[in-house]
């Protein structure tokens, strides 16, 4: 094991998991979540932090939302639940200033 040579400055982990429809859960990640992380990725790509702001693909974060997904924010800023795409340019940004405020 060795450290990794890189990391983001921050680091969105959007939930993309799917359920069957009989699940209980019933979450709504699997429907909301690739939406919202294209929203995401655009939103940094639009602001130029690509390569601070990393943006990935995750399974369940323990949430389950019924409406929107679900959005852990690293090192600080949280976990979101409910999110959706229109919410991705005020999440990407409380995100970025919650990880630079402490600087
Ligand atoms: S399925 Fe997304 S938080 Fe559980």
């Amino acid at each position: 094991m060795k450290p990794a040579r890189i990391a983001p400055r921050v680091q969105l982990f959007v939930c993309t998991n799917a359920r069957a429809a009989d699940d209980p859960l019933q979450s709504a990640c699997g429907s909301h979540g690739a939406s919202v992380f294209a929203a995401l990725r655009a939103e940094a790509s639009r602001l130029g932090v690509v390569g601070a702001v990393w943006i990935t693909r995750t399974a369940c974060l323990g949430h389950c939302p019924r409406e929107g997904c679900s959005v852990a924010v690293y090192p600080r800023g949280g976990q979101w639940t409910d999110v959706r795409e229109e919410d991705a340019p005020r999440l990407l940004r409380e995100a970025i200033a919650s990880n630079t405020a402490a600087r």
